[in-house]
């Protein structure tokens, strides 16, 4: 259902990759809601992804840009001011990569040229974008930018890796440029902490179908979906939040107030007595 939350606003949404990706479902949704858009990813994920198909069904323009590029922010944020004819009024940040992860290099044996890529593409990039559209003043009085992360932030989860580094640094810099971009134009900076869910980064994560099992078990509403994902990205880009800001915003069905929940101890009860132990007996950290 649709409530025009939207209409007459212009946006531009990073990391839309394919019809999995979380940035794919907030297109379709921002669009529905009455957005106009321009969609955005790396000149190669442009090309081997199907972003073409979402900015057809959503009379979109895509314009490739690299989030670690400067030089391509500049350009991604002039052109869109051009084709959708005015500022910016809302803005997704939803790209990540660990090359740590891909190449299984664990948080103890890290090869360092490739933490600065973690950091560079999913947190860094996202105070470049944003210090990009403050200078070029391309954000409309009172707009939204948002990112996504996740609670490895805060907690730790074997396997998230270099990329929990990159999610608390991602929630600082919303935090921080939140500060300066609300005192001096009103414009909201938060991040969503999204449930795990199925997709192309989703499934990089070492375990991941565990940890989205667990996930759901522990949590009183279930996991969130990309499709709720996007649902609560249009309220934060629309006039109903105007004093949001700052924030770090669960939308993960309480799993991050939670300790245990019923469902994952009766799962536990099965199979406690399998502990991951060596032939010497000892457990079996990660
Ligand atoms: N899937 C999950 O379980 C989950 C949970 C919480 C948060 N998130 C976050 O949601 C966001 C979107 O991920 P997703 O799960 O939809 O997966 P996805 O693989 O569909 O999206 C990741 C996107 O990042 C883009 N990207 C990579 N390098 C880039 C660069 N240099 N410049 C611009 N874009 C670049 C990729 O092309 C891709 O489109 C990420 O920040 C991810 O960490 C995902």
């Amino acid at each position: 259902m649709a409530y025009n939350l939207l209409k007459g606003k212009r946006g531009i949404i990073f990391g839309a990759l394919n019809d999995a990706s979380i940035a794919w479902k907030v297109a379709e949704r921002a669009h529905d809601e009455g957005a106009q858009l321009v969609l955005t990813n790396t000149p190669v994920a442009c090309r081997m992804g199907t972003i073409d198909e979402l900015a057809a069904k959503t009379g979109s323009t895509v314009i490739a840009a690299d989030a670690t590029s400067v030089e391509d922010l500049e350009n991604l944020f002039a052109e869109a001011q051009k084709v959708l004819g005015g500022k910016i009024d809302f803005v997704l940040h939803s790209c990540a990569m660990s090359a740590n992860m891909r190449k299984k290099r664990p948080y103890d044996d890290l090869d360092y040229s490739l933490l600065d890529k973690t950091l560079d593409i999913s947190a860094i990039s996202f105070h470049k974008m944003i210090q990009v559209a403050k200078k070029m003043d391309a954000i409309a009085e009172g707009g939204s930018i948002l990112a996504l992360t996740y609670v490895a932030s805060h907690r730790t989860f074997f396997g998230y890796n270099d990329m929990a580094d990159a999610k608390s640094l991602l929630e600082s810099i919303a935090r921080s440029f939140g500060y300066i971009y609300g005192r001096e134009k009103g414009v909201r900076i938060n991040t969503i902490s999204q449930s795990p869910t199925f997709t192309t980064a989703g499934g990089g994560i070492k375990g991941f179908d565990g940890l989205y099992d667990f996930a759901d078990r522990m949590s009183p509403l279930g996991n969130a979906s990309a499709d709720e994902c996007a649902d609560y990205c249009v309220v934060m880009f629309s006039d109903l939040t105007k004093k949001v800001t700052m924030q770090t915003l669960f939308h993960d069905g309480g799993f991050s107030n939670m300790g245990m929940s019923l469902r994952g101890m009766t799962q536990y009860n099965k199979s406690f007595i399998d502990e991951n132990r060596d032939e010497n007996g000892k457990i079996i950290y990660g």
